[in-house]
């Protein structure tokens, strides 16, 4: 009888550690869309001309301040810090577009009447708003 017991307890105490491994790991999702709240530093000359073509043309998106939208991730996050996304990724968007491929807003289209030298403002911009905000 105690035998018994004692295997009725191990089957149990085995399933139930089998339904709790087999749970659903949680989905490897990006679900912060927004940034909760962006610090905003003290601009140079080249970010702040930087900040004009940015509202001008990425903000509608990317979010006043790089904070995000319901239509374009935010940069105030992990998978743009510079080391991850470097300059030339903020280029080959602007001048080729972007397949989603981290998010689900769906794809950026190219953007139209920005220069290089421009974007590239618009990347220091985004970098001193970055490093405020430890990424
Ligand atoms: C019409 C909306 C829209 C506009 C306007 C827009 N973007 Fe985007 N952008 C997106 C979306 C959506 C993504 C995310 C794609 C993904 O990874 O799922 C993105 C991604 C990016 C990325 C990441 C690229 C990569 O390699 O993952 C960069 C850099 C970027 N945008 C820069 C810009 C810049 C600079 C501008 C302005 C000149 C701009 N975007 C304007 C929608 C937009």
């Amino acid at each position: 009888m105690r035998n018994i017991v004692i295997v009725a307890i191990a089957i149990l105490l085995g399933a139930t550690w089998f339904f709790t491994q087999s749970k659903d790991a949680p989905p490897d999702q990006i679900t912060q869309t927004q940034a909760p709240s962006v610090t905003i530093p003290e601009l140079g000359t080249d970010a702040k001309i930087g900040e004009t073509f940015y509202n001008a043309k990425c903000a509608a998106c990317h979010g006043k301040n790089g904070a995000g939208s319901d239509k374009g991730p935010p940069f105030i996050h992990k998978i743009y810090e510079p080391n991850h996304h470097g300059d030339e990724s903020f280029q080959r968007a602007a001048k080729m577009g972007v397949k989603s491929h981290h998010w689900n807003f769906g794809d950026m289209p190219p953007v139209a009447g920005i220069t290089r030298a421009e974007v590239a403002k618009i990347a220091t911009y985004i970098r001193a708003i970055q490093a405020a905000n430890g990424i």
